[in-house]
């Protein structure tokens, strides 16, 4: 048995060098749930060749994938490095699927892959999140205990600026590490918020479209045209072009996950979600969604919340309406670093400002949702769910029930806290839980 310490530490030794960032699951091109699912398989690895390959366990044994193919990336203050994706094909729903890495002919990677699942299921949520601060730290590691099967992040994904630099300090180390190793097993999903797209200062700013794989099924958009995140030439060249087709699409998409719809929108501000184009797409694809048992919408800037920071930017609330319509259920935001949610509402927007001006209207409120004994909701329930990581907004308001605004039920902002959304055919159980687990607020929507 001697031999095995050498040889163990010899493998860790071997595949430490071996990544840059360990395997991460993302959803890809795989919007709509299949017979046979497929899942994206990302890592990161300096640039040097070397022959990787991909295998998947299957009831016969390993089976291999097709080849990985790799971008590179050259924004300083990284070294250039080599973006490696593969697609894992063929893969049972429902299932945890054992798969391997090998560089060289050597397994360097080993995982298990929990697949997109077609009926219940935990989804986790959370926003505002990668800060580099213990209480980043302490809500992965209570997410990872929470064992959901998927988590989205409402934007604001990595601080200060997106970059692929603050990626590689303090978003993968956080929710791939030995910690909580969940990006490994479980896809995460997420949208931009306002940290997240490109500032002119940084070459490596919004990693986003090149760290993510996403469906590109949003609003078709060219680079340069309205409504696309905005580059600087001559900054972002080498992160547009590690970026490939990702970009400037990948900010607006929508995927199924078992019954449930998700649309999600960028709703920076250089986005006008008022134009034709964008609203056609809209809804046209919860006009899809209509076989859907429920809808969700996830975006960063929330419509509806009552904290004194960020109130006033409202430039979302314009397509409530839209939402209402189609049945959405809910909608997820960050953005405002607490916890909020509203009552059931309906929204007519009668005078609409400009970006950061109060957005007016009449609402029409659900008095009589309570999510405990009455569970059947009339019109969309607004989340913020932006309290994953980064220091809190107006902790105060928590116990200041008079600050809030009429329609909202729940506040916290004296804690860290994420979304657990445990999602059945009639049934959507929403708790808040803090990094203890402990449980702050809960809701029953029913159909
Ligand atoms: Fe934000």
């Amino acid at each position: 048995m001697r031999w095995l310490l050498p040889l163990f530490l010899t493998l860790c030794l071997q595949s430490q060098g071996t990544f840059l960032v360990k395997p991460y699951l993302q959803l890809g091109e795989a919007p709509k749930v299949a017979a046979r699912e497929r899942l994206d398989l990302l890592w990161h690895a300096g640039d040097e060749a070397a022959a990787w390959s991909v295998e998947v366990r299957g009831a016969k044994g390993w089976i291999a994938q097709a080849a990985p193919a790799f971008r590179r990336l050259d924004a300083p203050p990284l070294a250039p490095h080599r973006i490696y994706r593969a697609t894992l094909q063929n893969l049972p729903p429902g299932e945890v699927v054992p798969y391997r890495v090998k560089r060289n002919g050597a397994v360097v990677f080993e995982a298990e892959a929990q697949t997109r699942k077609a009926g219940a299921h935990r989804m986790v949520v959370f926003g505002d999140a990668a800060d580099a601060s213990p209480t980043q730290a302490a809500i992965a590691k209570a997410v990872a205990a929470a064992q959901p099967d998927a988590v989205f992040i409402t934007g604001d994904l990595v601080y200060g600026r997106g970059r692929a630099a603050e990626y590689r300090a303090h978003f993968f180390p956080a929710y791939n590490g030995e910690t909580a190793p969940l990006m490994r097993r479980v896809p995460f999903l997420g949208v931009v918020g306002n940290h997240d797209v490109p500032f002119a200062a940084w070459p490596d700013a919004s990693a986003y479209f090149a760290y993510w794989s996403q469906p590109l099924n949003g609003p078709a958009l060219a680079p340069g045209q309205a409504n696309a995140a905005p580059v600087t030439a001559g900054v972002h060249d080498d992160m547009v072009a590690a970026s490939g087709t990702a970009f400037p699409r990948m900010t607006s998409f929508s995927f199924d996950y078992g019954p449930v719809h998700w649309t999600v929108l960028d709703s920076n501000a250089y986005v006008d979600w008022e134009s034709p184009a964008l609203k056609a797409w809209l809804e046209a694809d919860l006009q899809a969604a209509k076989h859907a048992t429920w809808r969700i919408v996830a975006l960063h800037h929330p419509l509806f919340q009552s904290s004194r920071s960020h109130f006033d930017d409202q430039w979302m609330r314009p397509i409530s309406p839209i939402l209402e319509k189609y049945g959405v259920d809910l909608v997820l935001a960050g953005h405002v670093h607490n916890y909020q949610r509203t009552a059931p509402l309906r929204f007519k927007p009668t005078k609409v400002g400009s970006r950061g001006k109060p957005v007016e209207g009449e609402f029409t409120v659900d008095e009589a949702f309570d999510g405990k004994a009455v569970t059947q909701a009339k019109g969309p329930i607004h989340i913020v769910t932006g309290a994953g990581g980064a220091e809190l907004y107006d902790p105060w308001q928590t116990d200041a029930k008079a600050s809030w605004q009429p329609w909202t039920r729940a506040f916290v902002s004296d804690k860290h806290s994420f979304t657990v959304l445990d999602v059945e055919l009639k049934q959507l159980k929403l708790r808040q839980l803090d990094a203890e687990g402990r449980e702050l607020d809960a809701i029953t929507v029913t159909r």
